[in-house]
């Protein structure tokens, strides 16, 4: 087991649905702790670069065009197995398949309208971390060493 740091996104369903603050309680209540939080307006070209690995994909212009629509939430967490627990407490991508009282479950419309974001793996948790934070601008729970993937 190890602390690690995991790219969390509130896309813009979850801001216009004003559920900022029920999210992160439930991170929190699970024991990530945000250690870097920003919100902004995403370009198409900061979204397309950031979903990059997607653009081949038939949904590929909608879901540029969703997370450009409305103001979003980044995140860094940190915590124990970050990256899994934050998947954990997301649910699946399909809200239909999300286990109950996770947060695709209680807010999430559909496949694309998914309400949040979290990275997959230690590879894509440090990239994407570093494509919208600076390392300076992450402040470590205190007494807290990162043992899997400093970014
Ligand atoms: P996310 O975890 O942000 O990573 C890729 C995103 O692509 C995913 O969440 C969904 O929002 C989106 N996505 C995946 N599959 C589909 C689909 N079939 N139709 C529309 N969007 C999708």
């Amino acid at each position: 087991m190890a602390i690690e740091r995991t790219l969390s996104i509130i896309k813009p369903d979850g801001v216009k649905k004003n559920v900022i603050g029920a999210i992160i309680t439930k991170f929190e209540e699970a024991g990530l702790t945000p250690v870097a939080v920003r919100m902004t307006t995403l370009s198409q070209a900061e979204a397309g670069g950031f979903y990059a690995v997607h653009s081949a994909r038939p949904f590929f212009g909608e879901l540029v065009e969703f997370m450009t629509s409305g103001p979003v939430v980044l995140m860094v967490l940190e915590g124990e197995s970050a990256i899994t627990r934050n998947r954990e407490i997301m649910g699946a991508t399909d809200p239909a398949e999300a286990a109950e009282g996770t947060i695709r479950a209680l807010f999430a419309e559909s496949k694309g309208v998914n309400t949040v974001h979290g990275s997959d793996a230690p590879e894509t948790a440090a990239a994407e971390i570093a494509y919208f934070f600076r390392g300076i601008d992450i402040f470590p729970k205190a007494g807290e060493a990162i043992t899997a993937n400093p970014s």
